[in-house]
């Protein structure tokens, strides 16, 4: 699958200046530190590709949610990291409109990267503002502009959507990336294609799960969502959280996943936990106890599916040719109940055969915790939370949509 938009192989930017959105929202520790730098290190490929081009390249991004300036959220750690990532300096500038950024990038010389200040200190961002981007365009004297921030691309803001107003606008190399790998999996994957749904609640995925109800061959379910979806089947889950609000949303994916496949084999196609993984709280000194559904005791929260769960799991997503995986299978941060996530990546990781896409958020964070190899042992892991999601769903994104068709 070829994507629709032009990429910055279709333009001649030989020479010049390039403004590129990056999404730098990467999650900070406790000390304010960057906790896990894949979506620096998923930008590089592009930003090689534009700087052994001989482009100036001025990056932009977001991070966090700022009201106003907010020192703690300066993009300054991030050009930290990216010069060691890159292997050459990065100047950073304290702004990201005004003569500052104009003289700076002015005075850089050719094959060099300047990094602008958090685009949210500017409330005209968020604000999908002309003015700002025009401001921001007239300030980097960028002739291009190069969105690959795609986790960012589900938002129409002034970084995302007003500055393809200002120049000729055409994606990175991770935008495309993603996009393909995305929608190749949901419009002509790898028959059979087992999804993996997980995550808290059910009304997060709900777009995403009536599109899987379509195109997957399974759609195996756990996580928290599992639980709400249990006591819907009339399951005591316990103390477990459960979304009680969901219930026309889950009786209508069953009406549909029954169309498709029959009533008699709905439980086949939306396939529910038959153990969990209980506690009595969520803590990390918790133990695990595996229990059949029918002795979840009232006080029980179930936090992971069980050991003959995990198995049938790893036994269907090894018949796929490809897995779509999105959100954990229990509370992943706690080793105790890691246990099912970490079987599928291990089951995902040890069959290369299989194509799999690893959705952003929570799962690319888990997955590339536990991956030695960061990530490689999976054929995709999204650097997008919310974009991937409403991507899945058939969504048209609004920081996709505004680039430039590509040429037929
Ligand atoms: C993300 O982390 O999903 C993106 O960077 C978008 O951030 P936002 O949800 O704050 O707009």
């Amino acid at each position: 699958m070829s994507f629709f938009k032009q990429t910055i192989r279709d333009v001649p930017l030989e020479g010049q200046t390039v403004l590129v959105r990056a999404d730098y929202n990467v999650p900070l520790a406790t000390d304010g530190s960057i906790a896990d730098d894949f979506r620096i290190r998923s930008s590089l490929p592009t930003l090689t590709y534009l700087l052994e081009r001989g482009c100036k390249v001025v990056v932009m991004s977001h991070l966090g949610r700022p009201e106003g300036r907010d020192i703690a959220l300066s993009l300054e750690k991030v050009g930290v990291r990216l010069a060691q990532l890159l292997r050459k300096d990065v100047r950073f500038v304290d702004d990201c409109i005004g003569d500052k950024v104009h003289q700076v990038v002015k005075h850089a010389p050719k094959s060099d990267i300047v990094l602008l200040e958090n685009l949210r200190f500017y409330p005209e961002e968020e604000a999908d503002d002309l003015e700002f981007a025009k401001k921001i365009a007239k300030a980097s004297g960028a002739r291009y502009f190069v969105q690959d921030g795609f986790g960012v691309v589900h938002r129409a803001h002034a970084s995302t959507h007003a500055i393809t107003l200002c120049l000729p606008a055409v994606s990175g190399l991770l935008l495309e990336k993603e996009y393909v790998a995305i929608t190749s999996a949901m419009r002509s994957p790898e028959r059979p294609l087992v999804a993996v749904m997980g995550g808290a609640k059910v009304s997060d995925k709900i777009g995403v799960i009536d599109e899987l109800v379509k195109v997957a061959d399974t759609i195996v379910i756990s996580g928290a969502m599992a639980n709400t979806i249990l006591a819907y089947k009339g399951v005591d889950v316990g103390a477990s959280k459960v979304e009680s609000d969901q219930q026309a949303i889950i009786q209508t994916i069953y009406e549909v996943a029954g169309a498709k496949v029959g009533s008699d084999h709905v439980s086949d196609f939306l396939v529910l936990p038959t153990d969990v993984a209980v506690a009595k709280k969520v803590d990390i000194n918790e133990p695990r106890r595996t229990v059949k559904l029918a002795d979840i005791a009232k006080d029980d929260l179930a936090l992971d599916i069980g050991d003959e769960t995990i198995e049938a799991t790893v036994k269907t997503v090894s018949a796929a040719k490809t897995v779509i995986w999105n959100g954990t299978l229990g509370v992943a941060e706690l080793p105790n109940f890691a246990h099912g996530s970490a079987r599928l990546a291990l089951a995902l990781a040890t069959h290369p055969e299989i194509t799999s896409i690893i959705g952003g958020g929570d799962t690319a964070e888990f997955v590339l915790n536990w991956d030695a190899k960061k990530g490689k042992s999976f054929s995709h892991v999204s650097t997008g939370g919310g974009a991937s999601l409403e991507l899945m769903a058939g969504e048209k994104l609004p920081g996709i949509e505004c680039l430039l068709d590509a040429r037929r």
